[in-house]
């Protein structure tokens, strides 16, 4: 049976850490869903629809092979309850420190209480170790450069903010 895992997110942008995680978590499945979704505790900059195609776009800037890579959006409801009816028994999530490690600890319990659903950690590589979606958007309002954080689509996306 094909093993099937999702790699949810806000993607608010999509950055190089976000694009080197699914271009490992890529290697390690038969079929990776990237899952663009709405996190109660964050107020969205860009509609699902947009962050769907800077994924799109990023992916194809960085030369990531997309052949077993799908993109897809959850409106609401619950993340493991998606994957569950999806067919995928893992969910992979980056970490760069120990404050993602605990944010993300509780989701893993919870997730896999609720259905089972195990969770895949991803060390970011060290050179991503300082991008975040947030302080991306914030560098950017304020005029600075994004370059080396994300793709050129991005870049491009945040220039004409
Ligand atoms: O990129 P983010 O904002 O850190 O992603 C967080 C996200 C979207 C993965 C998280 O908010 C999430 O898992 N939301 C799904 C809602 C859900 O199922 N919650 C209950 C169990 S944790």
């Amino acid at each position: 049976m094909a093993t099937v895992a999702v790699y949810p997110g806000s993607f608010d942008p999509i950055t190089l850490g976000h694009v080197d995680i699914i271009r490992r978590a890529s290697k390690l499945f038969d079929e990776l869903h990237v899952l663009v979704v709405h996190n109660p505790d964050k107020l969205a900059s860009a509609t699902a629809e947009f962050r769907l195609e800077l994924i799109r776009n990023s992916l194809t800037d960085e030369g990531v092979d997309s052949s077993n890579i799908k993109l897809s959006e959850l409106q609401s409801g619950l993340l493991s309850k998606y994957c569950q009816n999806l067919g995928a028994g893992v969910l992979i999530k980056g970490f760069r420190n120990n404050v993602d490690l605990d944010y993300e600890l509780p989701m893993a319990q919870v997730n896999r209480d609720l259905t089972g659903i195990e969770t895949v950690f991803i060390a970011a590589d060290p050179r991503f170790a300082l991008v975040s979606s947030s302080l991306v958007r914030q560098v950017a309002k304020l005029g600075g450069d994004v370059d080396r954080y994300v793709s050129d689509s991005v870049a491009k996306a945040l220039r004409k903010e």
